[in-house]
């Protein structure tokens, strides 16, 4: 072929090629969702993180995206104030129904999307459709009081009471690692709380967000425009924030993000689901069987990639080298592989240059004297359960959030060291502790500085119904459905004369 004729057929190649992009977009990202009309923005890829094929692709938002989202919300809001309870119940309601009679179909999107085994995405759309179950029941509990203003004699004769409403348009920005549920976790209690609200959900995965919101969106229940989607990086989240439309963000993601938010957002209400180094102690009358197993599940479920994955243990030094013994072998027998094969119970990480910072820390923690009993190898994205003995207090491995399926053991002697060894930590979201003494117990309850202290079990255990947030650089405010929805109302004081 000459090379005209070459031209010609590659730009024809080009052009029909960017054609498809656009009905493929057109499908994927209804207008109404992202609130955009710029079909021909910048194109963001969702690549499946295990075979590293383009699933999808999505037009990115714009800042101007970003702020007629937010005007459309702000419009809405004059309606999901003025709407029933009954309604916005029976809304949620109807998306746990939907969810439910979908709920392999969306096991797949995660799965696909985050490359999460598909046994553990079936069991985050599980907890999801239960989570919406008890956010339309905590709905009832949207309840206010009398206040005795006749208390003083200059509040004679007068009638007070405080109700609860709602706030106004809010921005919830969501991330990866549980694409569907925490997604839910701010939706469902926003909504159902009669706000309007503006979504963004992470880059990386973004299509099972989109999927999800739909439901809602096209539920018999729904209330116009209460509810957008917007696509896109940094900058149309800093678009966000910094808005003085929004009345709350919620936001699940690092610690450096989350600084920047405080920074960037004003006088609003700010919620903040930050990272952690989640740490146990397993102290020598704990069953030693039971926590080898539920560490191995703790710290290396979801490759790591949970804001409470297990990443800090201290063994008790008269048990360590037996408790090591029972972690490896926990360890070897989880299958590390396609996230599609029923039995896999490990995938790759997100991206590369996450498995490759994960190696880096590694290779630092075993110059430094670490030892490597389990694990340590990656294949590109995938970095095998590791577990590092002999760990220090000043490596990285245990003073930063690992995000990736690293587990250290420090030897202590006794509760007292153990508990000053997890306390010296910048974050505080889950702690744990594995012992048959009640008095130990009661201490570590006591002790702790974390937003959730787990008896008997690893600091990754999470029910959606109790109150989840940290303390220190792990966040502000609580998530659950109860406590979300007091964070997205406010109280209205009515004084009666
Ligand atoms: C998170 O990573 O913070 C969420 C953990 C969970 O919901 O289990």
């Amino acid at each position: 072929m000459k090379k005209g004729k070459f031209m010609e057929f590659f730009k024809k190649f080009i052009d029909i090629f960017k054609e498809n992009q656009k009905k493929e977009l057109k499908d994927l990202v209804a207008k109404k969702l992202i609130g955009s009309n710029e079909e021909d923005g910048e194109l963001g890829e969702i690549i499946n993180p295990y075979t590293k094929e383009t699933t999808t692709r999505y037009v990115k938002c714009t800042p101007e995206d970003a702020k007629r989202a937010l005007e459309t919300a702000k419009k809405a809001f004059k309606k999901t104030k003025n709407s029933t309870l009954a309604q916005r119940i029976a809304w949620i309601e109807d998306v746990a129904k939907k969810l439910e009679e979908r709920k392999e179909e969306f096991a797949k999107c995660i799965t696909l999307e985050v490359a999460k085994p598909i046994s553990q995405s079936r069991v985050e759309v599980q907890r999801c459709i239960e989570n919406l179950k008890i956010t339309a029941a905590a709905a009832y509990d949207i309840v206010g009081e009398t206040i005795p203003t006749d208390a003083t004699p200059s509040g004679a004769k007068t009638t007070s009471f405080y109700k609860r409403v709602p706030l106004g348009v809010v921005v919830a920005i969501t991330p990866f690692n549980f694409p569907l549920n925490l997604v839910a976790h701010k939706i469902g209690p926003a909504l159902v709380a009669g706000n309007s609200v503006v979504l963004k959900p992470t880059p990386e995965a973004p299509y099972t967000a989109y999927a999800f919101a739909k439901l809602f969106i096209e539920s018999k229940y729904a209330i116009d425009d209460a509810l957008s989607v917007v696509y896109g990086d940094a900058e149309v989240g800093s678009t966000l924030v910094k808005s003085p439309i929004p009345r709350k963000i919620s936001f699940t993601g690092s610690v450096a993000v989350g600084k920047i938010i405080t920074q960037n957002a004003g006088i609003k209400k700010i919620t903040l689901e930050l990272g952690g180094n989640a740490a146990t102690f397993v102290e020598n009358s704990a069953d030693l069987d039971w926590a080898a197993k539920r560490c191995a599940v703790g710290a290396f479920a979801n490759s790591g990639q949970v804001c409470i994955s297990l990443q800090r243990i201290y063994v008790d030094s008269k048990i360590y080298n037996d408790f090591a013994a029972k972690l490896g072998e926990e360890a070897s027998k989880l299958k590390v592989g396609s996230p599609f094969d029923e039995d896999t119970f490990m995938g790759p990480l997100i991206n590369e240059e996450a498995a490759i910072r994960a190696e880096n820390w590694i290779n630092s923690a075993v110059n430094e004297g670490a030892r490597v009993i389990a694990g340590g190898k990656r294949e590109g994205n995938i970095l095998y359960p590791t577990i590092l003995a002999d760990v220090t207090d000043d490596m990285n491995i245990v003073c930063e959030e690992v995000f990736a399926p690293i587990v250290s053991l420090v030897k202590v002697n006794g509760y007292e060291e153990a508990v000053e060894k997890m306390n010296n930590s910048p974050y505080g979201l889950q702690y744990s502790i594995f012992t048959n003494r009640i008095d130990l117990m009661q201490k570590a309850i006591d002790d702790f500085e974390a937003g959730g202290v787990i008896v008997n079990d690893i600091p990754t255990l999470r029910f959606d119904i109790q109150p989840y947030g940290g303390v220190k650089l792990s966040g502000i405010g609580r998530e659950g459905p109860k406590f979300a929805i007091e964070d997205m109302t406010e109280i209205k004081t009515i004084i009666i004369r």
